[in-house]
């Protein structure tokens, strides 16, 4: 077990070597976990491409960064917005172009609690569109470049995977009839998890090889519920942020770092892994305890494709 491997303090960043020559892709990597996942990166030389969708908060992260690491750290940005899937085809070639090898793909952007139903542009649920099938296809178009230079795929997922309805709704997947910010979040970051252990299953059917890990930063300070939730979860998680149950988006970053840089070998793929602390919401990053329901291979195969069908991708596997 992880605990085991990496000691009462969990994992930390001490554990990370020297990154020189890695290349790592992260979404929404402009703020939030997903920027201190990049600093921990460029900390030990390797390079980051950030997926995100505002090109101003891009440039701004990006000067902090150089300002931090030097003008030469390799730092730079898409544009992608996982909430139109033509950006994300655009972005996705872009990629390719950009970047020979990709060492992990880490699916961090993301919408939460976003207060009325809302839609992407290809006409889904906004939190479902951006958190879910964004990235299904994403991972599904960068994965022939993955596999070909030994890459793997980081899900962040959520505690709140447990907290709305625990299963997808598929005659509804929109939420028109009963949407609700939090249920409607909790369906989505379900769908993602959901998606994750359902790759490895595929990818282990066809003998592929692209390792998929899954982990939640648990509760983390990052303008996650400032920038999408309503005024009343804003405030609530405002203050809740300054109690000793949520801690610092640095420490949120640790899980996806962990994921996207530990040897293989100490770490293990139906894991989920995130602070194993109060409620795991805090505390040594680890293996964490996850409800069977996310791991129900029914409603997995079935939200495949779904999935497939809404994204207009198909797998070859
Ligand atoms: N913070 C927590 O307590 C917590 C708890 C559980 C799970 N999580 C998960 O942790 C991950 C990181 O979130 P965070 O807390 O660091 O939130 P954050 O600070 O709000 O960062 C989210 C990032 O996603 C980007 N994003 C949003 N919509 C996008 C779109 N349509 N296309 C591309 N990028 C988009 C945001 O871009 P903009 O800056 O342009 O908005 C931002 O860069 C998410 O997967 C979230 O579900 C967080």
């Amino acid at each position: 077990m992880s605990g085991i491997i990496f000691g009462k303090e969990g994992w930390t960043p001490k554990r990370l070597d020297n990154l020189t020559g890695k290349t790592y892709v992260i979404t929404g990597a402009n703020t939030g976990a997903g920027f201190e996942a990049s600093k921990l990166l460029l900390s030990k030389g390797a390079e980051v491409l950030m997926l995100n969708r505002n090109p101003l908060k891009s440039e701004a992260a990006i000067s902090n960064l150089k300002q931090e690491f030097g003008v030469g750290a390799k730092v730079g940005f898409i544009r992608m917005d996982l909430a139109e899937l033509d950006s994300v085809r655009t972005a996705a070639n872009q990629v390719i172009v950009s970047v020979p090898k990709i060492d992990a793909l880490i699916c961090n952007a993301a919408i939460a609690q976003v207060p009325k139903q809302k839609f992407t542009t290809d006409g889904f649920e906004s939190q479902l569109g951006v958190n879910h099938y964004g990235h299904f296809l994403l991972c599904g178009l960068l994965f022939e470049r993955l596999e070909a230079t030994n890459g793997r795929i980081v899900v962040v997922g959520s505690e709140g995977y447990k907290m709305g309805i625990k299963t997808i709704q598929f005659d509804d997947m929109n939420w028109d009839k009963n949407y609700n910010p939090m249920h409607t979040y909790c369906h989505s970051k379900l769908a993602q998890i959901m998606f994750a252990y359902e790759l490895q299953d595929r990818i282990k059917a066809v003998d592929r090889h692209v390792g998929v890990y899954v982990c939640h930063p648990g509760a983390s300070a990052t303008s996650l519920i400032k920038n999408s939730g309503g005024l009343k979860d804003r405030i609530i998680f405002g203050l809740m942020s300054i109690t000793p149950l949520v801690q610092s988006a640095e420490k949120g970053a640790y899980p996806e770092v962990m994921c996207a840089t530990e040897a293989e070998r100490n770490l293990n793929q139906k894991a989920y892994y995130g602070p194993t602390g109060r409620m795991q919401w805090t505390g040594p990053v680890g293996e964490c305890k996850l409800e069977p329901f996310a791991q129900d291979k029914e409603v997995a195969t079935k939200l495949w494709k779904i999935s497939e069908k809404a994204t207009n991708f198909k797998w070859n596997f």
